[in-house]
């Protein structure tokens, strides 16, 4: 299956950022990470970007061309109703990835306005979020081929 990840912005920053919050590794380096943990029979594309227009389009691109989306908005998740609705239109298998656990900070960050048109939101796992998230999407898709027999 091919499953694109998206993360939203400042997320170029991690390793740098709140070593506190988000760890100490870098976005390449869960990237490099994960990559090695996927079967070949699947495969992962990445993509950052700091603006919501952009995120918007690369969701947009995806349709007819992925099988699933692994997405972490970053603040934009609580707030873009525009990211929800790209979701939401590309009826594309969606899981909401969180590297800190939004439900045990700033009240404003409890808030998903995505959460609702993704099969799944993983909050507070770390990297560990964005595996558990393909192996999510993996199971989704091969439920999904053997219903369709
Ligand atoms: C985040 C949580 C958001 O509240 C924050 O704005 C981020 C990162 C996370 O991965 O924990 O940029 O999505």
């Amino acid at each position: 299956m091919k499953i694109k990840i998206i993360n939203g912005p400042n997320l170029n920053l991690l390793g740098m950022r709140d070593n506190h919050i988000y760890g100490k590794e870098t976005l390449s380096e869960i990237e490099i990470w994960l990559n090695s943990k996927i079967k070949n029979e699947n495969s992962i594309d990445w993509f950052q970007s700091n603006y919501e227009g952009m995120i918007i389009d690369e969701i947009h691109s995806c349709i007819d061309s992925y099988d699933g989306i692994i997405i972490n908005p970053g603040a934009f998740t609580h707030y873009s109703y525009s990211i929800r609705d790209a979701i939401e239109s590309a009826s594309i298998p969606t899981v909401e990835v969180h590297l800190s656990d939004i439900h045990n900070r700033e009240d404003f960050r409890k808030i998903s306005v995505i959460k609702d048109v993704c099969i799944e939101q993983i909050s507070g796992l770390g990297k560990t979020g964005y595996l558990n998230a393909a192996k999510i999407l993996i199971a989704h898709e091969n439920k999904r081929e053997t219903s369709s027999f």
